[in-house]
């Protein structure tokens, strides 16, 4: 018994009443039914209650179902108990699983975390990489070929400046650290003349015409910043496939350019080259001194990638801030022939209780003491934990941070609260790892089991855990499809929530008899397998012991 099956059962019924529906039948896990659906709101013909009704009506039960029904305009379904058992069993083989998992076909390329060279890593490139890697796991479970690629911004008029500093104030390059770079990037914006930003324009140019001392510096600028980041992503346990960077596609780039000149795309204006745009502004493609632009680059991306990988998705983890340069993006592609699924997926920004986020000098906050603030306070959450606190602490502390972005929607601003992150009760990474925890330790204590018979009675918490069971495939597919993690991780949080009230009122190992035993250690073992599946796509830790 699976999703695919109560679809089909929908789809008949429509047909067999006339009606006219195309498309995938959706499906909510709801809390007055085990599953329901809200297909008649689709249906346009008379009102929705009225679809509903004779939706139920029609549907053929074999005895799978206690009984379908019509509430309002939902459909609603409740599984007869040996169902229950079936999906349980299944639950319990990964079996619900098998279908999704199976190769796709289908590539999906996305690009994700790309922070900036010669800066520390801030908590705003924090999102994008924890909620791509997050998408990437996701998609790679469901049997899409992933590539991920870090297009990390290592060139650009920026190094003008640095090289022009550095240059300056003869620094030599083996005393140069990234937070060294920092002040010297600060340092240039603080004295902010014109003749200055001239004078770093100029460096640039000669950094693209290959100037060899330029280039050195650049290097060394670039081997620094990416010491600081692969040193952030072993702490984050990311890893990205690729990273190009922006440098990469210099040369490509005036190859576009030239192609987006001799097809007219482009257009002079005031010695620079654009490209308009009939309902948005235009985008600059190379500035009057001849250098390229961050959209040119990316529009040589575009071409290399679709020639490298192929892929089905272009898909770009970016603050919600670069929106209209994403739709300019798309739509240049478009003018230039590419056809593709472009994606933006979009986040909001992280923000302290507060308001902004950054430290009273107004600097940026370095995601390095994010980090590790978030490991001392799981420390002192833990310590009467009689595990190895170290690790534990870590695992534990970046769980709640990763968990933190994830679990909200990731296209509004976020709030940076210790006291929700950590909290050990609401929906956070610790709760949730924390169950996890414990049903192992559960599974542990009882030793073998076996699913063999069905109990006399399922109990209400029992039935709310294995209608959720019934819902993951479902809560995966939409979460891919709509590349929203907080659908899997509200999904996980409710299904931890309900299996803490189960745990707490239904005895497990003191069941009354070795059916009812069995049954529920067979829910502790399913349970704990969805949970442990759901956090390694979040990219989070499961402790086996808090
Ligand atoms: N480095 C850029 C920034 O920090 C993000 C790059 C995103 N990817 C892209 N292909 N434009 O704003």
């Amino acid at each position: 018994m699976d999703a695919g099956f109560v679809k089909n059962l929908i789809i008949k019924s429509i047909k067999d009443n006339g009606y006219e529906f195309f498309g995938d039948i959706p499906l909510e896990f709801s809390e007055h039914a085990d599953v329901s659906s809200s297909v008649a709101f689709l249906i346009k013909k008379e009102n929705p209650a009225e679809i509903a009704k004779n939706i139920a009506k029609k549907i053929e039960d074999n005895g799978e179902f206690e009984k379908i029904q019509a509430q309002g305009p939902f459909l609603n379904f409740y599984f007869s108990d040996k169902t229950k058992f079936e999906i349980l069993t299944e639950a319990l083989a990964g079996m619900a699983l098998k279908p999704l998992q199976k190769n796709s076909g289908k590539t999906i390329l996305i690009d994700y975390s790309s922070p900036n060279i010669a800066k520390p890593f801030g908590v705003g490139h924090l999102r994008s990489t924890i909620i791509g890697q997050a998408i990437y796991n996701l998609y790679n479970f469901l049997g899409y070929k992933c590539i991920g690629d870090n297009h990390i911004g290592d060139w650009g008029t920026q190094f003008g400046k640095l090289i022009y500093q550095i240059k300056t104030k003869k620094i030599p390059l083996e005393s140069l650290t990234i937070k060294k770079l920092e002040e010297l990037y600060i340092d240039f914006h603080k004295q902010n003349n014109d003749s200055l930003e001239q004078l770093a324009r100029d460096e640039f140019k000669k950094l693209e015409q290959g100037d060899v001392e330029n280039i050195r510096i650049w290097a060394e600028c670039k081997r620094i910043s990416l010491e600081e980041f692969s040193r952030i992503y072993d702490l984050l346990g990311v890893k990205i496939d690729y990273d190009y960077g922006e440098s990469y596609y210099n040369e490509l780039a005036s190859h576009v350019i030239l192609e987006l000149k001799e097809k007219g795309i482009a257009q002079q204006s005031q010695g620079a080259w654009i490209v308009e745009f009939p309902d948005m502004p235009p985008c600059v493609l190379q500035k009057s001194d001849g250098a390229s632009t961050y959209f040119a680059r990316d529009l040589a991306a575009i071409k290399f990638r679709i020639e490298e990988f192929n892929p089905d998705i272009i898909a770009y983890e970016i603050g919600s801030e670069q929106s209209l340069y994403m739709k300019q993006l798309f739509a240049t592609a478009k003018m230039m022939g590419i056809e593709k699924d472009f994606k933006h997926i979009a986040h909001g920004l992280i923000k302290s209780k507060e308001g902004k986020f950054s430290t009273r000098e107004g600097n940026t906050i370095h995601l390095e003491d994010v980090i590790n603030e978030a490991i001392n306070r799981s420390r002192e959450l833990l310590k009467d934990s009689d595990v190895n606190i170290d690790e534990l602490s870590k695992q534990v502390g970046i769980g709640a941070i990763k968990y933190n972005d994830l679990s909200q929607d990731r296209e509004n601003d976020i709030i940076f609260d210790w006291d929700k992150i950590l909290n050990l009760r609401g929906n956070s990474g610790p709760y949730i790892q924390y169950a996890h925890a414990r049903i192992l330790s559960v599974l542990e204590k009882a030793g073998f089991f076996e699913l063999k018979d069905l109990p006399n009675k399922i109990e209400d918490n029992e039935s709310r855990i294995i209608s959720k069971m019934f819902c993951f495939p479902e809560i995966l597919k939409q979460s891919a499809d709509n590349f929203a993690p907080h659908t899997l991780c509200n999904y996980i949080f409710s299904l931890a929530q309900d299996f803490s009230n189960f745990y707490n009122q239904n005895p497990i190992i003191d069941a009354s008899d070795e059916t009812i035993k069995n049954f529920r250690l067979a829910i502790c073992k399913a349970t704990g397998d969805i949970i442990k599946i759901s956090l390694d796509i979040l990219g989070i830790e499961a402790p086996g012991r808090m």
